[in-house]
């Protein structure tokens, strides 16, 4: 593993300050947004629980070098190295209940009963489960198991004794092996995701109040956290059997990632703009955090940017922001009409978005390089946020460079200027100036 994309997954929270949330929070809205409702025909499959998997004739097998016995072992090499295991018991810890307690007003202890929480941090199918039995708190238990990612079992489980193909056939297995629909299936927990009721999935999102209360902000990028996650599988491309497929998988999932990421967030802010309540809307996580936040101090960086006047709610693109950039176009656009509806009460951003979506959707995913023609300017409003995320595409794109040393230090050097400090979870040291030369010397190194 890895262990330089960490910082990513590490420097995903801000300050974790816990304080009483404020503002009202929507209660359980179920948006039911046609644009975003998928059809599957096997939308009604059930979950049966990680035990229909661990048979040791099935993948719960002792653990194997050679890639081609890796399907024996998935079980017990996910259970043993992977964190999604502990996803449950984080909701049993101190952090948690700090997080609903503040979040709720005091009127939430436990976040294992708390369907917004559970969305996220057990199968998703299960979270929503009124008067959950015994038996479904037990499968709930199980944090975010096999078919958390892999799909509800309950048609597959006896069918599949090889690996199921596409189509009908599939039986409600996901189709992982797409790097595509893999990339949704993270983003649908790791950026959120609009209700879904044909698939009955609730909906999947992280609010300012949450943030406020003390959750990590998510901050995904789908190529770093694939190399995050110890594989239990061998990559290779399933149809093909081309094991050619794993070797540029980095640079690829980065750019596939930048889509299924932007489609997912987009989707997730038609939700908040559109929630019958009004109470999603204006929400603070859409837009960029050091408009309101920064230091009280003259000398902060927050205050240096050009584009960051206190106060001015820029929204929090995805992606890298680069006028240059595929598909930025449609996203200024989003942001413009962003813009506009904060001023002005009967503007809404939803027709931008839903452009949006269609385009990133009918659109090839473009390379990093593509993305990473930032003009002069666009260097000098170097956030955080953004050269975490030039960072994180220049480092998909090293992949293959890594026997050169100097490619190595500059990722080492970069990952300092990056990482938040100890005990501070928000990047009140980052320093702009010396970060933009370094990384624009380690873009073209790379490129
Ligand atoms: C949209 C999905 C989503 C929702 C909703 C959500 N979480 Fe999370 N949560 C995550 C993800 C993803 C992470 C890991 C963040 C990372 O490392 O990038 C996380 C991390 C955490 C952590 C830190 C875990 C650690 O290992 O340090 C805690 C605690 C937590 N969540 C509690 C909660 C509670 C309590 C709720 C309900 C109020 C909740 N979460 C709702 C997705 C979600
Ligand atoms: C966080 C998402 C996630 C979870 C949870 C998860 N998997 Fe996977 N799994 C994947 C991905 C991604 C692949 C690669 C898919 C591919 O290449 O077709 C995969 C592949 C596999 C494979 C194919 C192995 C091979 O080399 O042929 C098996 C078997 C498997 N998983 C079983 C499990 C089992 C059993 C569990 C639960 C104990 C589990 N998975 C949990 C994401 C997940
Ligand atoms: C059902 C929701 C869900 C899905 C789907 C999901 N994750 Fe996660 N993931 C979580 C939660 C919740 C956590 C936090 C667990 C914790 O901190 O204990 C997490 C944690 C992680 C971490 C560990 C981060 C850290 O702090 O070390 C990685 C890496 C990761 N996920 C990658 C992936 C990838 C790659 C996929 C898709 C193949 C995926 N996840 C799909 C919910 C999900
Ligand atoms: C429109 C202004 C605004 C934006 C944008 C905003 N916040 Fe906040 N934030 C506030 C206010 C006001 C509070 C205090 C009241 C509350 O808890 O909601 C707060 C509180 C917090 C807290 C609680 C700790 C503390 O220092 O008080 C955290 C953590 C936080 N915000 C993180 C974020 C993150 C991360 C983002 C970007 C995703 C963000 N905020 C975007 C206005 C904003």
């Amino acid at each position: 593993m890895n262990l330089l994309v960490r910082f990513i997954v590490v420097a995903a929270a801000v300050a974790f300050i816990v304080i009483a949330g404020s503002g009202t929070h929507a209660d359980p809205a179920k948006p039911t947004d046609k644009s975003v409702v998928q059809s599957d025909p096997h939308g009604d499959a059930k979950a049966v629980g990680s035990a229909g998997c661990s048979g040791s004739n099935c993948h719960g097998g002792a653990p194997s070098d050679k890639p081609a016995d890796m399907w024996k072992s998935s079980y017990t090499a996910f259970m043993g190295h992977d964190k999604h295991t502990q996803a449950w018991d984080v909701l049993n810890n101190d952090r948690s209940k700090e997080i609903v307690k503040s979040w709720s007003h005091g009127t939430q202890k436990d976040a294992t009963h708390v369907w917004q929480c559970l969305a996220c941090h057990s199968n998703p199918t299960l979270a929503m489960a009124d008067n959950a039995t015994p038996a479904v708190r037990q499968l709930q238990s199980e944090g975010v198991s096999c078919e958390s990612c892999h799909g509800n079992a309950s048609k597959y489980l006896h069918a599949h004794t090889g690996w199921l193909q596409s189509g009908e056939s599939r039986l409600g297995m996901t189709g992982l092996n797409s790097i595509d629909t893999r990339a949704h299936t993270c983003a649908g927990c790791h950026v959120g995701a609009p209700a879904d009721p044909v698939l009955g999935l609730p909906l999947r999102d992280v609010t300012h109040d949450m943030i406020a209360a003390g959750h990590p902000r998510l901050n995904f990028e789908f190529a770093s956290y694939s190399r995050l996650m110890p594989p239990h599988w061998w990559e290779r491309d399933r149809r093909t059997n081309d094991a050619d497929h794993a070797k540029n998988v980095q640079e690829r999932s980065w750019s596939i990632g930048q889509h299924a990421s932007a489609i997912a967030h987009l989707r997730l802010l038609d939700s908040r703009l559109n929630s019958a309540s009004a109470e999603r809307w204006p929400e603070f996580a859409e837009f960029n955090c050091y408009a309101c936040h920064h230091d009280l101090q003259p000398a902060s960086w927050r205050r240096e940017l050009p584009k960051l006047t206190p106060g001015s709610l820029i929204w929090n693109r995805p992606g890298i922001r680069s006028a240059a950039g595929p598909l930025s176009a449609e996203l200024d656009a989003v942001e413009n009409a962003l813009a506009k509806s904060l001023t002005t009460k009967d503007s809404s951003p939803h027709k931008a978005v839903v452009k949006a979506v269609r385009q990133f959707a009918a659109g090839q995913s473009s390379p990093a390089a593509a993305f990473l023609n930032l003009t002069d300017a666009e260097w000098q409003n170097l956030d955080w946020d953004q050269a975490a995320r030039v960072y994180a595409a220049g480092v998909a794109m090293a992949q293959s460079k890594l026997n050169n040393p100097e490619v190595v230090a500059a990722i080492e050097s970069l990952h300092c200027k990056l990482k938040f400090t100890n005990g501070i979870d928000s990047p009140a040291k980052y320093t702009p100036a010396k970060t933009r030369d370094k990384l624009r010397e380690f873009i073209k190194m790379v490129r």
